[in-house]
């Protein structure tokens, strides 16, 4: 995909002129931090993508695509305060290297500058965009609390599980991608279009996010290894191995994810990935993250863009869902 390498140099001197010194230090520079750490960046890439493929410069659509990828790094930022993460993108987690209030104070000040960045746009444009962020911002914080809910409740469905990710997760692609077509002066239809293969992308790339979070490499994937585990997440890993799972393997997932097992950490990753592979969750996971995928591929039939950049979204949704980190 050599028009990344374009949208990543571009991007990154966006971000170096926003990092650029400011005070206190100590607000500024865990949010320098965390950004200079990299990430695959791919919410803004989407932003800038859909902007060129409905005819507008990708440079028209940086501000949104900035405003994306900052917001994305709020809400990692205070994420990995609620799954007490101690690593992020490899290195260790902003409320680890300074303290919690830090990483709180950061992440709010993130989440304002990403609503400045839309401020650069002609009026009826900003007014899209806003009301569009608002939204999605609102449902990731639905998503995140029903994700810190579902931790201590056994007996969540799948269904609920996928509603979960969708608020989490995959309506921030949407948006990114909903974004570049507003930019670009998408009809509403492809606008809505656009919004939904975001929608569907979104639940797979959650679905591979699950699945390394227990079957990657830590080097690779840059997180513990386990973590969801640990904090006993309900991940779809769990929901799709209690679907074949026998009685006793029931049980004995349910205790081990069911808040009262003391256990040292390291054995029980062992004993619940275990029990994953003998109810063949991974493959499961593999299948399901493949519907969505083809459902992704049905709403990007219905846009009015030519096949050549429609290809540019099929790379890049065979890559995300293939990926190892
Ligand atoms: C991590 O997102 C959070 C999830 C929604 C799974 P990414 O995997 O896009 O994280 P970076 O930005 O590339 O590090
Ligand atoms: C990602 O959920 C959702 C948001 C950050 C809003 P995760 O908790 O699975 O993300 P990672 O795995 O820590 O990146
Ligand atoms: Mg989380
Ligand atoms: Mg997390
Ligand atoms: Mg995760």
């Amino acid at each position: 995909m050599n028009f990344f390498n374009v949208y990543q140099q571009a991007f990154e001197s966006a971000l170096e002129d926003f990092n650029q010194d400011k005070s206190p230090q100590n607000l500024y520079q865990p949010i320098e931090y965390l950004l200079d750490l990299g990430g695959k960046r791919i919410r803004p890439f989407m932003t800038l993508m859909a902007a060129e493929a409905y005819g507008a410069t990708f440079e028209k659509a940086m501000g949104a695509a900035m405003a994306v990828e900052v917001f994305h790094n709020f809400t990692l930022m205070h994420d990995d305060i609620m799954d007490k993460a101690t690593l992020r993108r490899g290195k260790t987690t902003v409320h680890e290297k300074w303290d919690v209030n830090t990483a709180i104070l950061s992440g709010d000040a993130m989440l304002i500058k990403a609503f400045q960045f839309l401020e650069t746009y002609p009026n009826d444009i900003f007014q899209q965009l806003t009301r569009l962020l608002s939204k999605t911002a609102i449902e990731v914080c639905e998503g995140q609390q029903y994700d810190i809910d579902f931790e201590t409740r056994p007996n969540t469905s799948e269904e609920e599980y996928i509603e979960m990710i969708r608020l989490k997760t995959a309506v921030l692609v949407g948006c990114a991608l909903k974004m570049g077509a507003i930019i670009g002066k998408a009809s509403e239809r492809d606008q809505q279009a656009i919004y939904y293969f975001g929608i569907q992308l979104g639940l797979a790339f959650q679905l591979q996010d699950d699945y390394l979070d227990t079957f990657g490499d830590q080097d690779t994937f840059g997180k513990k290894i386990g973590g969801d585990i640990l904090m006993e997440k309900k991940t779809i890993l769990y929901h799709l191995a209690l679907k074949t799972a026998s009685e006793s393997q029931r049980k004995i997932l349910q205790s081990l994810l069911g808040g009262n097992i003391q256990m040292d950490e390291e054995e029980k990753i062992i004993k619940v990935k275990a029990l994953f592979d003998e109810t063949a969750a991974p493959t499961a996971t593999r299948d399901l993250i493949q519907h969505h995928s083809h459902l992704a591929d049905i709403e990007l039939e219905k846009l009015t863009i030519n096949e050549d950049q429609k290809n540019h979204f099929r790379d890049l949704k065979s890559w995300l869902i293939n990926r190892n980190y």
